[in-house]
């Protein structure tokens, strides 16, 4: 069994994007009231009394985008400074970047991930929905700024969608030659985007290899993360190329991890959405954190089963009461 030791804390399920796979637009969605989220106090009750005594100690922070939750740097702060921690990064859009990395950095966060589905304007404003004025250019800035600043590892995650960003492959996989970013091609996810999800709306990673094998050949790198990618390397590049792939390859029986919601729901896997506890509301009830503590350990007890039963039903047919956008990835 594997070693679970990684939560994903969401800090808010809204987001200043609207990218097409993760808040579709026909779906109308709920937003979590302010007093329903877990506060900070809570969420550092929750990390210091529940998860870090059962041994989490890899902690990345999650949306919607976190950014735009307030006071995000100070929460930064608290977090790195906990002795047990060991990792914390942060998954961000990165259109709020330039003004924040530096601050960010400060505090003590050190790696982060950010979301880029295209090079093209045109094609990343297509996909993050339209907002009059094109964002592309200050995302693009704060990934700079983000790599300036000194993040490492530094990852840009693709979500690679049939007929829309399929044609950047090679410009988006050549960003790792020079620099040292590493580029990760997603399999697209059946969650919450039933519509959007037509008969093939992903592309297997290996379709994608053997584009980059083509032009460059391609290595299996020696620097192999503990999540969800398989790392590779264009020969002699600086960067690597990751794929994750939990369509065509299902990695569920190495999975380390588990998500954390805005409004306290701990979710033992990404794509089944049974065995959920909610510990904002056990909190607020007054139930007692040795008691929450028994209750995440019977969960991690579970997890296998969890994440096995998710593999047999196959995820094209699921069916998500949240969206990706509400999960955060
Ligand atoms: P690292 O810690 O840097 O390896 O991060 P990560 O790749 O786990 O996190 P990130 O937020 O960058 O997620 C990249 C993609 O992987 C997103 O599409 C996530 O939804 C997906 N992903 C992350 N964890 C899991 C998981 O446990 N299961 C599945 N199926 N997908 C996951
Ligand atoms: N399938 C795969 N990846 C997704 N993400 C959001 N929605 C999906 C989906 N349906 C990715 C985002 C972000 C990360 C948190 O999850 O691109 O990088
Ligand atoms: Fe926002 Fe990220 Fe979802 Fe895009 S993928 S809508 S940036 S949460």
């Amino acid at each position: 069994m594997n070693r679970v030791d990684y939560l994903r804390i969401s800090l808010i399920d809204r987001c200043n994007f609207r990218c097409q796979y993760c808040m579709p637009e026909e779906t109308e969605l709920d937003y979590i009231l302010r007093q329903e989220l877990l506060t900070y106090d809570e969420l550092l009750i929750l990390l210091k009394e529940v998860f870090i005594p059962l041994g989490f100690s890899k902690f990345r922070l999650t949306g919607g985008e976190p950014l735009l939750r307030p006071r995000v740097v100070e929460l930064v702060r608290e977090i790195a400074s906990l002795p047990q921690t060991q990792d914390l990064s942060m998954t961000t859009n990165g259109f709020l970047l330039k003004s924040m990395a530096h601050d960010l950095y400060q505090a003590g966060l050190r790696r982060i991930n950010i979301s880029l589905d295209s090079l093209n304007q045109e094609t990343f404003d297509q996909i993050i929905g339209t907002f009059g004025r094109s964002r592309w250019q200050q995302t693009w800035e704060g990934i700079q700024t983000a790599y300036q600043v000194g993040f490492d590892p530094l990852k840009l995650n693709v979500v690679m969608i049939p007929g829309v960003n399929e044609n950047e492959i090679e410009d988006l996989a050549q960003l790792t030659i020079d620099r040292r970013w590493h580029v990760r091609f997603i399999e697209f996810m059946p969650i919450g985007n039933a519509q959007l999800f037509s008969h093939r709306a992903w592309v297997p990673s290996e379709e994608i290899r053997q584009r980059i094998r083509q032009k460059w050949g391609l290595i299996e790198s020696s620097i192999q993360g503990n999540g969800p990618a398989d790392v590779f390397q264009i020969p002699g590049a600086k960067g690597t190329l990751g794929f994750i792939s939990q369509m065509s390859e299902c990695f569920c029986d190495r999975c380390n991890r588990m998500r954390l919601a805005a409004d306290g729901w701990l979710r033992p896997c990404l794509l089944n959405e049974t065995g959920q506890i909610n510990l904002k509301i056990a909190l607020r009830q007054g139930i007692k954190t040795s008691e929450l503590r028994e209750q995440v350990k019977q969960l991690l007890e579970i997890k296998p089963e969890i994440n096995f039963k998710q593999r047999e039903s196959g995820t094209e047919n699921a069916v998500y009461n949240r969206t990706m956008s509400q999960i955060g990835g």
